[in-house]
């Protein structure tokens, strides 16, 4: 535990900052679940996947490459299946949707966790900006693909950050511009694309309640920890995140404890919409509450969907 951990208790939940996805699932049988979880191989994903089985639940394991896949599932012990996903490329993501719905069992929880931090050139997937397309497009793409999948009572948990509070553009998402050229620096659009996390969830979580359904949709801050993340900060700045670690920082245990929670925990089954941290409920900004900036959102992410994935489709068929 840091030393942050000792100052800050536990929330309602009875969980908190320094509860360990261990134990947020301590005592419970996941054996019936299945559930899909992206960035599965690292940090605190390979940590929530390893936990997640270790308690019986089927975790469809996503990563970049079938052998990235393959190699994270062989270090566990328990139940997972590998599949490929790289949210930079559509055909990938639903070919993923496509092996997954093949497999023909229910989703539990579907754990959008993959993500990339504050690339220090401005690049851009099909003319977006690379951050927003991996973590947010990649990842709306998979789900929304997977809707039909997801169990009557199955768990969307967001993968999000707090950074979404700080450094985001002026107006939180910039429609206009959604390329990143005009307003590119790496850590904005990181916080750019985490707010468009916490949007997605938000107006998942609408549409669900609209639909009467009892689907669960939730966006969940991990906390600060120290994982390849910060593969693209300078090493300076690198070497002083890992040597706060001791005082600031959250282990990969208790950085995996509130999508863990989130996505198999009874006491979060209701908590639809919600932003959650430390295995609570937790607040966002202004822009995160904005529910007509998700529902723009959606919308824009819907029109990118149908652009690149028609795109996609059609160099397959010329290729073909
Ligand atoms: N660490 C923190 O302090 C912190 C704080 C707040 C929020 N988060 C969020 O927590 C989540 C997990 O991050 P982490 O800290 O565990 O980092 P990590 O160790 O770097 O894990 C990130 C995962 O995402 C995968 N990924 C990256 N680009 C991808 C792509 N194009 N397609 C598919 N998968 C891709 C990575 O695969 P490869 O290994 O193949 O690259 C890796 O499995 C992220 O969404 C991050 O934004 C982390």
């Amino acid at each position: 535990m840091s030393l942050t951990g000792i100052f800050k208790g536990t929330g309602d939940s009875g969980f908190g900052w320094s509860s360990t996805a261990e134990e947020v699932v301590e005592g419970l049988d996941l054996s019936d679940l299945t559930i899909l979880l992206t960035g599965a191989n690292s940090g605190i994903g390979f940590e929530t996947l390893r936990v997640l089985t270790d308690r019986g639940a089927t975790v469809f394991a996503a990563a970049r490459s079938q052998q990235k896949a393959e190699d994270t599932v062989e270090k566990i012990d328990g139940d997972a299946i590998p599949v490929v996903c790289e949210l930079a490329d559509p055909k990938s993501v639903l070919q993923c949707a496509e092996d997954v719905r093949s497999q023909d069992r229910p989703l539990d929880a579907l754990i959008c966790n993959a993500g990339i931090m504050a690339l220090p050139k401005h690049e851009t997937v099909l003319g977006y900006e690379k951050q927003f397309f991996v973590n947010h497009v990649g990842h709306f793409i998979l789900v929304t693909e997977l809707l039909e999948q997801l169990s009557d009572d199955g768990r969307v948990v967001v993968v999000a950050s707090d950074a979404h509070k700080r450094g985001c553009p002026k107006g939180g998402i910039v429609l206009d511009d959604l390329s990143g050229e005009s307003w590119y620096n790496g850590w904005r659009a990181y916080c750019h694309s985490k707010l468009a996390n916490v949007l997605f969830a938000r107006e998942l979580g609408r549409r669900f309640e609209e639909q009467g359904s009892s689907r669960c949709a939730v966006a969940a801050h991990p906390g600060p920890i120290d994982t390849n993340l910060t593969r693209n900060m300078n090493p300076l700045a690198r070497a002083g995140w890992s040597l706060l670690g001791p005082i600031f920082l959250k282990s990969i245990p208790e950085g995996a404890a509130t999508q863990t929670w989130a996505a198999v925990h009874p006491d979060a089954a209701d908590l639809n919409g919600e932003y959650l941290a430390d295995c609570n409920v937790a607040e966002t900004n202004q822009y995160g509450r904005d529910t007509e900036l998700a529902k723009n959102l959606w919308e824009a992410t819907e029109e990118i969907v149908d652009e690149v994935t028609s795109s996609t489709s059609q160099s397959a068929d010329a290729a073909g």
